[in-house]
């Protein structure tokens, strides 16, 4: 993946992106009001599937790799590639990231965002605050001619000074018709260092933010990451294009909108 050439997208297939990324977002609005303690995850899979399928487009997960399912659902200490699971059902004071890809006219749409379930203990809703400043702290500092490493130092420097860690084992990458590809984007990093950003450029940035160790460990279901330790992990993830000007958020929800104008 590393050595792959980064595809720039044509403004033509940006506004495609455009599209489904607007629907990953309208998909996690949509299913927002579920996260509730008592439903499953599983109960959250069917809903994002039916509603993918009603909107013309197609769950990304599904298959992918063996994927079983078509969202990914990662409560506490689990880090990501979460499988819903019909005896799987949320408690008060659980988090919990769902991550959707619908690909709409064979542009995929990533984003997810980690949801308190009822009331989260004071460390939990840190730990989230913590994860999506992160995540737009890394979102900043993308502009043609910056570099890789800035956006991981940009999300290390702070994750750590707040006394948290960073997922090392997971990264951030290009997406556009294709799911995975090039470049890697590790939350974790030195500034001035890897690939130079140019416009056209799309990929995701997506830090997964631990309580304690930033290790993990995959299970025997060959998906789900847990934290070494057990202890509590976040995410949050957008798809973003680099512009002339900086960087559009391909998959902002109106929530998003409201808090970055506030
Ligand atoms: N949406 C995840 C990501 O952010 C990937 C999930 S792959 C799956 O990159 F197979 F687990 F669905
Ligand atoms: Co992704
Ligand atoms: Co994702």
């Amino acid at each position: 993946m590393a050595s792959e050439r980064i595809t720039i997208l044509s403004s033509r297939e940006i506004e495609k992106m455009r599209r489904a990324g607007s629907l990953a977002a309208q998909l996690l609005d949509y299913l927002e009001p579920m996260v509730k303690p008592g439903v499953s995850t599983q109960e959250l899979n069917d809903e994002a599937e039916q509603w993918t399928k009603a909107h013309g487009a197609k769950s990304a997960p599904l298959g992918y790799n063996g994927f079983p399912k078509s969202i990914c659902t990662s409560v506490n200490e689990v880090v990501c590639h979460g499988i819903p699971n019909k005896k799987q059902i949320l408690q008060d004071g659980d988090i919990i990231n769902i991550d959707v890809t619908p690909i709409v006219d064979g542009f995929h749409g990533d984003t997810s965002k980690t949801f308190f379930v009822g009331t989260p203990s004071p460390l939990a809703k840190k730990l989230v605050e913590v994860t999506l400043e992160c995540m737009m702290r890394g979102i900043a500092v993308v502009k043609p001619g910056a570099r890789i490493g800035d956006i991981g130092a940009a999300i290390q420097e702070y994750a750590e000074a707040e006394g948290f860690s960073v997922v090392r084992d997971f990264v951030g990458h290009g997406v556009g018709r294709i799911f995975h590809t090039a470049p890697q984007i590790p939350h974790y990093g030195k500034r001035g260092k890897g690939k130079k950003l140019r416009t056209g450029m799309v990929f995701t940035i997506e830090p997964m933010i631990n309580e304690g160790t930033w290790e993990v460990e995959v299970m025997a279901d060959k998906w789900t990451a847990l934290t070494l330790d057990r202890k509590l992990s976040a995410q949050f993830e957008h798809t973003i294009a680099v512009t002339p000007d900086g960087v559009e958020i391909l998959t902002l929800r109106e929530e998003v909108a409201q808090r970055e104008s506030a």
